[in-house]
């Protein structure tokens, strides 16, 4: 039996077949809100129940639920509000009760929304309890300054998911990775989050884990990030490429999570375990710095965080210290594990290894696989 949703049930809030030709030709007539592609991505999120219990945008006592106490209403534990931002113009436009066309920038109806609030929030409040920081530095809380002033809210109905381009083949909804799964008699499944290459460290992490589970979901966001991240598909890449050369076929597999980075650490930390929790996943990785940026969290505050809801999650966290390849040891360790120096440990800051493969320079094989390099060198050079 496979592991129970967040909050009990796997949501699905997708129509097909006529119902969904009838709801499209209906929401035609109706009027329409253009979403960005970080919200598409909610909507979809919540649509194929990757965001289970969430049915729709956050009403208002969710919203200061979650900003508040990391919890829904009910007290279902939910650590980032998912909420539709517009501005106050476009507020006034909509009327409580009524139903909204939501289209992507492409001009397609992707969703409806059934307007049952409006309201507006304190975006400081919710940079400091969300994000840990006020400073607009952070990527998160830049984002989150420059939305619109209120928040529309109620349940969403999904029509039409979005075009996953080259990514469609890695494509699946949590109630196909829960059957895969299931096909695949994996009893026990760690999920991976990452936003980054597989480097050897994440390397190092995954393969502990898989030493002690079934199988291994290596489920890479593709959703939006900051612009000095290494883009979507030069990753999807060099996934493809470690996988072949470097891990068991039958115990891995690689699907997209499309959605959205917020650079929340801790925060987002709780957010990554329950969606990985509703595509089937029995065990999570929460390693250094999780979901981090810059030097605003510690670097094992995400751990200790997640630590205080775990047994509430039901899903089972693996936490691992700072891994790096020991030179002394000849081998991948962390301070668990390896007794020597940190002179003995390659280590290589992000920014060193993308002004590396920017000039063309492979960062060392115990950084990172040659064949990743190589992949990346290419796709940061095109
Ligand atoms: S994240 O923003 O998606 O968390 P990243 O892709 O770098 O960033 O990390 C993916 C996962 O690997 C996270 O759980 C992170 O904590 C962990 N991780 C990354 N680098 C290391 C490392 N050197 N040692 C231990 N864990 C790491």
């Amino acid at each position: 039996m496979s592991i129970t949703a967040h909050g009990g049930t796997l949501i699905n809030r997708e129509l097909s077949g006529e119902e969904k030709t009838k709801a499209l030709k209906n929401a035609e007539a109706l009027s329409s809100l253009t979403l960005s592609p970080w919200s598409i991505s909610d909507l979809e999120l919540i649509g194929i129940g990757g965001f289970s219990p969430l049915t729709g945008f956050m009403k208002q006592a969710d919203y200061d639920s979650v900003v508040q106490n990391t919890r829904l209403q009910d007290g279902t534990v939910w650590s980032i509000p998912i909420t539709l931002s517009v501005t106050s113009e476009e507020a006034e436009t909509f009327q409580i009760g009524e139903q909204i066309a939501l289209k992507g920038e492409d001009g397609v109806i992707y969703g409806t929304l059934q307007l049952e609030e409006k309201y507006t929030y304190d975006k400081k409040l919710e940079a400091e309890k969300v994000y840990g920081t006020t400073d607009e530095a952070h990527a998160g809380v830049k984002k989150l300054y420059e939305r619109g002033d209120v928040y529309l809210a109620g349940p969403i109905t999904l029509l039409n998911r979005p075009d996953h381009g080259d990514f469609t083949n890695f494509y699946m909804d949590p109630s196909e990775t829960r059957q895969m799964f299931a096909d695949l008699g994996w009893k026990t499944v760690v999920g991976f989050q990452t936003r980054n290459p597989v480097h050897r460290a994440h390397e190092y992490i995954q393969k502990c884990a898989l030493e002690a589970v079934d199988g291994l979901l290596l489920n890479p966001l593709v959703g939006e990030t900051k612009s000095d991240d290494i883009p979507a598909d030069v990753r999807m890449e060099s996934y493809q490429v470690i996988l072949k050369n470097y891990y068991p076929e039958d115990r891995t597999r690689l699907v997209i999570y499309p959605a959205a980075m917020r650079y929340a650490g801790p925060k987002e930390a709780i957010l990554h375990a329950i969606v990985r929790k509703n595509y089937g996943c029995t065990h999570f990785i929460v390693g250094r710095d999780h979901a981090g940026v810059g030097d605003y969290y510690g670097t094992y505050e995400a751990q200790e965080f997640i630590s205080q809801f775990e047994d509430e999650l039901g899903i089972t966290i693996f936490k691992f210290e700072h891994a790096f390849y020991c030179t002394k040891c000849e081998n991948m360790a962390t301070a668990k594990t390896c007794p020597h120096d940190k002179e003995n440990h390659v280590h290589l800051s992000g920014t060193k290894v993308r002004g590396l493969l920017r000039s063309g320079e492979k960062p060392p094989k115990e950084f990172s696989r040659p064949e990743v390099a190589e992949v990346l060198i290419k796709g940061m050079q095109e």
